[in-house]
């Protein structure tokens, strides 16, 4: 008997064949085998390698396969030619840019999170993530004294915070405004900004970039005649973006003096601590940070130095009713979970709609670890840079840019000249790439360069609990080694 027109469409929608609830379990364990394995000895190995796009190709070009593999086999391909063939920002010698470590909680945090899969953009489809996202941002709020009533939300890292702030910002002013509108910031802030900023539509001239003092901290002078000039030509003074923990060097800007030239201006104040934002846990931080509650909005990113997995960005707002008032739609399809007055949709407060449940990995740790833990984890970072601050000094290296936050910058000196910074300008400028390079392809540790002064200088950056004064001592001397041998050829 043929099937009936209905049986043939039923058939037709039978879900398809899964694994078993054998196999998931023994794949489970597999997969938490190899993650555990991976996070208990990643400092035993170097900080990876990485490789050409040809080589890349042909380790793993293929036809998407019809049928599934063995999951052994798969798993050995990731371990080899994927995360084999790519450096490790979690590995204790990894202390380029800005790195990242997260703990085995979040991690656990963050797959319990892709597994419950909750929409984390309306409130009626899922309160608890809201809740648990409401709470994590007030506890943020409390460690840096940011007023209860402030609002903000979790993004995909500080790039889309700082994006999400300047929209924010900018829905004040009226159209015609948006023409002469000035935003100001030192010259060492993230160009995150920048892209930010013409994302937004800002011509380049509506950016000033204002020079620092020999600490690299946005000078209180040149932002007041900043101001001063534009106001005389007839643009608008619009926003004012403060640096807590620049990229090059970790350095705060005044943010209480800036903060009252933006309250007697009527400027926007916006503080990009991504980075920076968790010395606020420690007594260090508090005076450092002093201001930093008076900002109208800030940028703090939980993957930087608390710890969390990519991707966890945050943003606050201190008169949060501005975050609806900019994001806010309301089409039909979406007229069943419109929030009751006291709930909230964080599609409502920034740019994205589908979003994953972040807040579960920081909520997750912080109640698993308590937050003396983390204060540990930054005065760690602290001391190992100042350690290795001491360690430079003492092997020759002249410091470039002293300890701030968990940065330290630092150059080579050949030998033959002595410790002297002042030495004439680009004279052994290459010589500071070279020895980056050659680290890097020594493969125990990976370390950044980056400009100071127009002249090329390396650089650490602490913020991962594994390591160790060990490693500080270790690439110390590997510096010191790569330099006088390329010095010599
Ligand atoms: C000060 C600062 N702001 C913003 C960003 C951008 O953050 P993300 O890379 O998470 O987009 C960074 C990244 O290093 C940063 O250091």
């Amino acid at each position: 008997m043929p099937d009936s027109p209905l049986e043939y469409l039923r058939r037709a929608c039978q879900a398809p064949p899964m694994p078993s609830a054998d196999w998931l379990r023994s794949a489970g364990h597999a997969v938490m085998d190899a993650m555990l394995a991976d996070h208990l000895h990643l400092g035993e190995a170097g900080v990876g390698r990485s490789g050409t796009r040809d080589e890349l190709e042909a380790l793993l070009r293929e036809p998407p396969p019809e049928t599934g593999a063995d999951l052994e086999r798969v798993l050995a391909e990731l371990e080899t030619n994927v995360i084999g063939r790519s450096l490790r920002p979690s590995h204790p010698r990894f202390l380029a840019f800005i790195p990242a470590a997260p703990t085995f909680v979040s991690v656990l945090g963050d797959a319990l999170a892709a597994n419950a899969n909750l929409f984390a953009g309306v409130w009626k489809e899922a309160a608890g993530a809201a809740q648990v996202e409401l709470i994590v941002l007030d506890w943020f709020k409390q460690f840096l004294g940011y007023p209860r009533e402030a609002l903000g939300l979790l993004t995909s890292g500080g790039s889309e915070a700082n994006l999400t702030a300047l929209v924010v910002a900018r829905e004040r002013l009226a159209f015609p405004d948006r023409e002469r509108a000035v935003l100001y910031a030192s010259e060492h802030r993230h160009w995150s900004v920048d892209r930010a900023a013409k994302i937004i539509g800002l011509r380049p001239a509506q950016i000033r970039a204002l020079p620092c003092d020999a600490e690299y901290r946005l000078r209180m002078d040149a932002l007041e005649a900043a101001i001063a000039e534009d106001e005389r030509a007839g643009r608008l003074p619009w926003l004012v973006l403060a640096n807590a923990g620049a990229t090059n060097t970790g350095s705060v800007d005044p943010l209480k003096a800036i903060a009252d030239v933006c309250a007697r201006r009527g400027l926007w104040l916006h503080v990009d601590a991504a980075y920076g934002w968790p010395i606020c846990l420690t007594a260090e931080g508090k005076t450092l940070l002093n201001g930093i509650e008076r900002a109208d909005s800030i940028t703090l990113d939980p993957h930087k130095w608390f710890a969390q997995p990519y991707e966890a960005g945050g943003l606050l707002v201190r008169d949060g009713s501005r975050l609806a008032e900019t994001f806010r739609m309301r089409p039909e399809y979406m007229q069943d979970v419109i929030p009751n007055a006291d709930e909230i949709n964080f599609c409502d407060q920034g740019i994205a709609l589908t979003r994953r449940f972040r807040a579960l990995k920081i909520w997750f740790s912080i109640k698993l670890l308590g937050i003396a833990w983390f204060r540990q984890l930054i005065e760690h970072s602290c001391a190992l840079a100042a350690y290795a601050e001491a360690l430079l000094e003492r092997a020759g290296f002249a410091i470039t840019s002293r300890r701030k936050l968990s940065v330290v910058c630092f150059r080579y000196v050949p030998s033959s000249r002595g410790v002297r910074y002042s030495e004439p300008r680009g004279s052994d400028d290459a010589l500071q790439l070279a020895i980056a390079d050659e680290l890097m392809k020594d493969g125990r540790a990976f370390i950044s360069t980056t400009r100071l002064d127009g002249r090329n200088t390396l650089r650490f950056c602490f913020v991962n609990w594994r390591t160790s004064a060990a490693d500080v001592e270790l690439i110390v001397g590997l510096l010191k080694e790569i330099g006088s041998r390329l010095e010599k050829s």
